[in-house]
């Protein structure tokens, strides 16, 4: 077994000194015992001697768990392997001392009691020649909602301390926890770190709303590079273990991607469960998405980011359900090795496979009817969802949060003009959007990279509009959409009466109070003409049965009867006149 070691702050302690603490992991105490003596006495000879607090994590056997030097209230209280239960109490006591002679415990002492359902906490004053002068120890009371305060017992000096008393006071904190009611939790509070810039914290707070979380905290830190360790430096590490304690925040949600490592060491340092952006946003993915190939999508990104992270994985579970980055594949695929990723990963490419040839035999059918696509695009949250129900009649989730919309969906509209298309809403774009999530969803993505016309959508009242705008127009460079022709709208403009001339060209628009939308389906109707010819074709009497392949295509103008059959004049593309002439296996002639 690995050597155990003397955590915290050790900076400038002798080594032999350290190797004589070593020696208490090994010490067998009597478990009936609150304070063992040799351990109480020997911490109080080093408080002395350091100068500094030390704590001692003790289990209900009566085994050291761990030993920490420095302040509980300054370094993180507890080590990676103390964890809150998701029930009940952890089933370790944290004995440690205040070498300004004081036993009374305080308010970081408390808060951390509560925070990670300590059997007890006890602290020992030391006197100045290293004697102790007092003890107080704090058990947690419960009520039927959670954690409702502690209560507290002192004495004056080691032989005076009640151990049966107090190892009762154990008991009876297990039996009120075991009394409350299991319900549902509020909102997961998260507290959230970055070092790019105040907006990405910003749509970081919004990301961790639209994931059901509340934001209690925000740090930030411009930094020239991360810090290889902690992505952040030391003592914002230490400003941050403060906050998650006095705020009860149960997650720290850093801005940037962050490595196994630096997730692994922030999780040991701050307590609680550690997430990056990337993990934020696939989690929402995980909750958003609806049809089997979007939650296979998810499933496989979520996979493949747990893959390259294996080794500090959000594993600090305090919540019932696991909480925020735990959703989607579940914890107990989280713990397979990478071999089961692999094989999983396989498995769901092999779907994946399946779904995207339907996906693709839909689309050609589609192209045989030969009705155009129009997609909508743009930034998450602008109104393409509430656009798409105005336009078509659909009913598509509408929510003010980020990502309601994830997989792409599709209406057909047909104009009062005759013209016809399928309008198709796709997933909102966003910063830093984790390249895996793009791989991802690129196949949804491509309906808006193949279709005839985008319909790029703002929103008026974003603050951040030109540089949203930018960020969708990267996206669809990415997804190879840059050719097809556009049309420019700013949305909610019932929020900005100053909305006209923001972005040139744009088609001022209110989704909401269904303002300037005939406009737009005339300009959509405009657009698709553009490229449209006239075309004539005469179908026989004796084949009469292709007329309702032709009238399908949405494109008939005007039809005569002849002397030998019905000539229809159409309104279409030249591909979309070679698809019908070959499925009707009759020349289509263009006229003026
Ligand atoms: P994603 O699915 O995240 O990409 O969002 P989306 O672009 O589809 O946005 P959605 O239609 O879900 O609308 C987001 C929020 O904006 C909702 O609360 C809508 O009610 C609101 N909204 C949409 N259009 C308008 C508008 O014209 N005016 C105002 N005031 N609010 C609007």
């Amino acid at each position: 077994m690995e050597k155990q070691k003397i955590s915290g702050n050790t900076e400038g302690i002798r080594a032999s000194v350290l190797a004589e603490m070593e020696k208490w992991f090994d010490l067998e105490t009597d478990p009936g015992k609150y304070l063992p003596e040799e351990l109480a006495t020997a911490m109080a000879a080093y408080t002395l001697e350091l100068r500094r607090e030390i704590a001692v994590f003790l289990s209900r056997q009566g085994d050291v768990l761990d030993v920490r030097v420095g302040e509980i209230g300054h370094v993180s209280s507890a080590p990676g392997k103390i964890r809150r239960p998701a029930r009940g109490l952890n089933r370790v006591r944290l004995i440690h001392t205040h070498p300004n002679g004081n036993s009374a415990l305080s308010e970081p002492d408390l808060s951390t009691l509560r925070a990670f359902a300590f059997d007890s906490v006890c602290a020992l004053g030391i006197g100045p020649e290293g004697r102790i002068t007092g003890i107080t120890a704090a058990f947690p009371d419960f009520d039927a909602h959670g954690p409702a305060g502690a209560r507290l017992f002192s004495c004056g000096r080691l032989r005076d301390v009640p151990s049966e008393d107090w190892m009762e006071e154990i008991s009876v904190s297990e039996r009120l926890a075991a009394r409350v009611v299991p319900q549902e939790e509020g909102p997961e509070r998260v507290i959230l770190v970055g070092t790019d810039n105040e907006t990405s914290l910003d749509e970081l707070e919004a990301l961790a709303e639209s994931a059901g979380a509340v934001t209690v905290g925000r740090f930030f830190q411009k930094r020239p590079q991360q810090d290889r360790a902690f992505c952040v430096g030391r003592g914002k590490v230490e400003e941050i273990a403060l906050a998650v304690q006095n705020l009860e925040a149960e997650t720290v949600v850093f801005d940037d991607e962050l490595t196994g490592r630096q997730m692994r060491n922030l999780e040991e340092a701050l307590g609680v469960k550690v997430l990056d952006r990337t993990m934020l946003i696939l989690d929402i993915f995980a909750q958003r998405a609806r049809t089997n190939e979007g939650k296979l999508q998810v499933t496989a990104a979520q996979l493949k980011y747990r893959s390259t992270h294996l080794t500090g994985q959000g594993l600090l579970l305090s919540r019932l359900g696991g909480g925020i980055g735990t959703r989607g594949p579940g914890e107990t695929k989280l713990e397979i090795d990478r071999r089961r990723i692999r094989e999983q990963l396989n498995e769901i490419d092999r779907r994946l496979e399946t779904l995207k040839k339907e996906r693709s035999l839909r689309r050609r059918n589609r192209e045989r009817t030969s009705i155009p696509t129009v997609a909508l695009v743009g930034y998450t949250n602008v109104g393409k969802s509430t656009l798409m129900n105005r336009l078509a009649g659909a009913d598509v989730l509408v929510r003010d949060m980020l990502f309601a919309t994830l997989d792409a969906v599709s209406r057909r509209v047909d104009m009062k003009d005759g013209t016809a298309f399928v309008l198709v809403d796709t997933v909102g774009f966003i910063n830093k959007l984790p390249h895996d999530l793009v791989e991802a969803f690129r196949s949804t993505l491509e309906e808006a990279a193949d279709a005839d016309l985008l319909v790029i959508v703002s929103d008026a009242s974003d603050r951040e509009l030109s540089s949203h705008r930018a960020t969708v127009d990267r996206v669809l460079h990415d997804l190879g959409a840059d050719s097809q022709p556009r049309i420019e709208v700013l949305n909610k403009c019932d929020l900005n009466p100053e909305a006209e001339g923001m972005l040139p060209g744009a088609l001022c628009v209110s989704a909401a109070e269904n303002v300037g939308l005939d406009a737009l389906l005339q300009e959509v109707s405009k657009n698709l003409r553009e490229k449209e010819h006239r075309y004539t074709v005469c179908i026989p009497y004796a084949r009469y049965a292709l007329a309702g392949t032709v009238r399908q295509s949405g494109r008939v103008l005007s039809q005569e009867d002849g002397e030998e059959g019905t000539a229809f004049v159409l309104a279409m593309t030249p591909e979309e006149a070679g698809i019908l002439s070959a499925r009707l296996n009759l020349k289509l002639t263009e006229t003026d």
